[in-house]
């Protein structure tokens, strides 16, 4: 069994790609009174950049690679479970995980896993929103922190961070100002949320 520093709730990250929140979370997670560390981090593929970042900080940074699983996800989510279970997580967060959950995976972290999403939920859930936020013309965007339920994007909202739309924004600019709000919103959502975890 792995040891448990008291106070401070054992977090894994799962990642699809280049692990930017991962990182602050890691990053957050190492300050001296931080209520979590992360542990563990969990990419669906070799190919997410995150795993190198999570690897450097001296993280267990591993892939379950989705693929061999085929259409089998109940198995693919078993495998990450079960490492889950041995590294002693008591809190999962998703950032940048690009695969759907089942009920099964979502029910054994029922209250215990969160997410971020790039917008003001429950605007826009699913992808493309900062393309449909300048589309629909809004003067604000932002980012979400919520835990997971079967809904996809749909769990309860624990905590939003909002920037300006401006004139001149692309989904790329607007993406860039939104990531920085993340990387600030994410670990004092989770820090928070551990503080208050029984
Ligand atoms: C973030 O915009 C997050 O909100 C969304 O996926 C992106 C992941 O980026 N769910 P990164 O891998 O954390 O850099």
């Amino acid at each position: 069994m792995p040891i448990r520093i008291p106070g401070r709730r054992r977090v894994a990250v799962l990642i699809s790609g280049a692990g930017s929140n991962m990182a602050a979370l890691i990053a957050a997670g190492q300050a001296p009174d931080a209520p979590f560390e992360v542990v563990l981090v969990i990419a669906n593929t070799p190919e997410a950049g995150g795993l190198a970042i999570a690897g450097a900080a001296g993280v267990p940074a591993l892939t379950i690679d989705h693929r061999p699983y085929g259409k089998d996800r109940a198995a693919h989510e078993q495998a990450i479970n079960a490492m889950l279970d041995e590294h002693g997580v008591e809190v999962v967060a998703l950032a940048g995980y690009m695969r759907l959950l089942t009920p099964w995976l979502v029910g054994r972290w029922a209250g215990r896993m969160l997410n971020i999403h790039p917008s003001l939920l429950p605007l826009y859930p699913g992808l493309d929103t900062h393309a449909r936020a300048i589309a629909a013309g809004d003067s604000e965007a932002g980012c979400t922190v919520h835990i997971v339920t079967e809904g996809v994007d749909e769990g309860p909202a624990l905590g939003q961070a909002r920037v300006p739309v401006r004139d001149d924004d692309t989904p790329a600019t607007l993406a860039e100002r939104v990531k920085v709000a993340e990387h600030q919103l994410y670990p004092h959502v989770l820090s928070t949320y551990c503080r208050t975890l029984h």
